[in-house]
């Protein structure tokens, strides 16, 4: 694991989208992994400004996103769909049927997981995995247990998980609890990963993660058993 450390979010943000623009550059074409959350903000609003000027082109990119709420409508403003569209495609010269993410409108979730990973599997596999990290360790919505499933699958939110994003709806009430994720071996078949962690909240667990143990009860550790993972990170420990 390759952690580099940032004073300021800015810079770091910035080093992700650098990251992101040569594995875009380095191939013709690229399947790529994306996160939600307000961490990786900054990198998707230095990727758009590359874009406009001409630096990289996302034409032959095909996204798939890591998660998304169960069950959501598309256009609920707090759906992982619409904060793709509205932070990221909205900027970029991305072609609409190369992006993928989880459909929280289906009425069958287990078949959304099976055929969301079937997909991922015939683009090829991920080239490069963007991750965020949970203040509980969480990736995705692959949250602390005493298991943890390897393909994409239907998620129960921990009540932690529900307390953390309640902030980004009208009430506790209304945030889903229950979410369509990745699973960690989907996120482990990657070929590269690169994880950002920000925020305060964290150091705790960004700690646990320095301590090189592989628990279920921080999925975020299990990155160590992959061999090409780059952490930036903002987190004083
Ligand atoms: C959500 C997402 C995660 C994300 C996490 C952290 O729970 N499912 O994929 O990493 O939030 O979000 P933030 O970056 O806002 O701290």
């Amino acid at each position: 694991m390759n952690i580099q450390y940032f004073e300021d979010y800015n810079v770091m943000s910035k080093k992700a989208a650098d990251i992101v623009a040569s594995e875009i550059k380095a191939r013709e074409t690229m399947v790529l992994g994306l996160p939600t959350g307000s961490t990786p903000l900054g990198m998707y609003s230095n990727l758009i400004d590359m874009n406009k000027a001409g630096k990289i082109d996302f034409s032959k990119i095909t996204t798939f996103n890591l998660d998304e709420y169960y069950p959501i409508k598309r256009n609920h403003p707090q759906s992982y769909y619409k904060f793709m569209f509205d932070n990221f495609f909205c900027g970029i010269n991305i072609v609409a049927e190369n992006i993928n993410i989880p459909n929280g409108e289906v009425d069958d979730a287990i078949l959304e997981s099976m055929e969301y990973e079937k997909k991922l599997e015939s683009a090829g596999g991920l080239d490069l995995m963007v991750l965020g990290l949970g203040p509980n360790g969480h990736i995705g919505f692959n949250e602390p247990n005493d298991s943890l499933v390897s393909g994409t699958h239907v998620a129960t939110l921990t009540q932690s998980t529900i307390e953390a994003n309640r902030r980004f709806f009208n009430s506790i009430d209304e945030v889903p609890t229950l979410a369509l994720t990745m699973g960690m071996g989907s996120i482990l078949k990657a070929k590269k990963i690169l994880m950002l962690a920000s925020g305060k909240n964290k150091s705790e667990i960004f700690k646990k993660i320095l301590e090189e143990k592989i628990e279920t009860v921080n999925p975020s550790s299990f990155l160590h058993l992959h061999r090409d993972v780059i952490v930036l990170t903002d987190i004083e420990v």
